[in-house]
Parts: structure tokens; sequence; C-alpha cells
């Protein structure tokens, strides 16, 4: 799934000054809304994209959201942004407590990187409490479900400034949403 948010115009030129803010979502995310409640609340992935989405435009950033199942999908996406995000927020799922893969490539990011888990990780099952990316990422926010993520947003783009976020790149150019997971 992409979502590539925009409110005032689809190419990087409408928001001089602004960055790119990159949220994506791993395994078994696209069907929040459905998982169990009591971990995740009723949110929806569309839910959580509009949020961060309005809150990266409320400080002039733009924002494009990626969920997927697969595994080196989500690799190929942080690949792809390693180097054009101003900004980086994922909530891995499940892999962010076992993937060596997503640790080593999130370690390729320039930018700074915000780990999100709706639920409160460290008071679940002793195998969600760890997770092998925490020593790549600059904040974790656990257990604040969607406001969490908002937070986690806020700091990110103060974490820059509103000047040095990149987001240059021909395929930035778009705002719709497609693929993936196939909602
Ligand atoms: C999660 C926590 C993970 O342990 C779990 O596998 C998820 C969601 C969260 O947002 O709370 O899929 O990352």
């Amino acid at each position: 799934m992409t979502h590539a948010a925009t409110s005032k115009g689809d190419r990087p030129d409408d928001q001089p000054g602004g960055g790119l803010l990159v949220l994506l979502h791993g395994v078994n995310l696209g069907l929040l809304g459905e998982r169990p409640a009591a971990h995740y609340g009723t949110v929806t992935l569309r839910d959580l994209e509009t949020l961060v989405s309005a809150e990266a435009e409320e400080h002039g950033w733009r924002c494009i959201c990626h969920q997927t199942d697969d595994e080196g999908g989500f690799v190929r996406l942080i690949h792809q942004y390693r180097a054009r995000a101003g900004a980086m927020l994922v909530n891995p799922g499940a892999w962010t407590h076992y993937s060596y893969a997503i640790h080593d490539a999130l370690e390729l990011v320039q930018a700074p990187i915000g780990e999100v888990h709706l639920s409160d990780v460290t008071t679940r099952e002793s195998w969600r409490r760890v997770s092998v990316i925490s020593d790549v990422v600059s904040l974790t926010v656990s257990g604040e479900g969607p406001e969490g993520y908002r937070r986690a947003a806020r700091a990110l783009i103060a974490s820059v400034g509103c000047s040095d976020g990149r987001g240059e790149g021909p395929d930035e150019s778009q705002s719709e949403r497609s693929g993936g997971s196939g909602r």
C-alpha cells in the first residue's frame, strides 16, 4: 500500500523548506481495525496515515506512507528512501523483534528514525520486549496508541528542523494509494 499525502500540491517544489516524512508499516498492520482491540484499539491504518500526514503538513512537511507484509519489500522501501527521507517513522510489527535484515537496512538511513508501536511492547510477551532495531532509531514510542504516532512525528520533525528535509527525486510527484496489501 502506498499513500502519498500532500495537501498543497503534488510536487516537492510546492512546499519549499519542508521535508519528507516517510511512514512505513510492516507485517499485519494493514489489518488494523480487525486486530485485537485490547492491544491495538479500533484505529485503521488509513486513520494513522491521515493523522501523521496532517501532523507533517502542519509543519510544512510532506508525508508518504507505505505498508507491506513482505519483509524484502519493507527492506526495499527503506533502501528507496534512505537518502531522500528527511525523517522516517517505522512500525515494523512483529519484524521489530527479530529482523536483523530490517536493522541493517535502517542503519543505512541518513535521517533520524522513529520506532513506534500502538501497544506497549514492554509489558506484553517477553519476545515482544526485544527490539532488534532499537540501536538504530533515535526515538521509540510504545503504548500510546495513535497519539504516539503524532508525538513521534512531531518530535522527529522538530529534531530535523524545517529546512533540512530531503525529498528531491522524480517519484515524489505522486499522490495516490496503490499496491501492497490490497486496501
Ligand atoms: C506492534 C507490536 C508488535 O509486537 C506486533 O507484532 C505488531 C504491532 C504495535 O504496534 O504495537 O504487529 O508493532
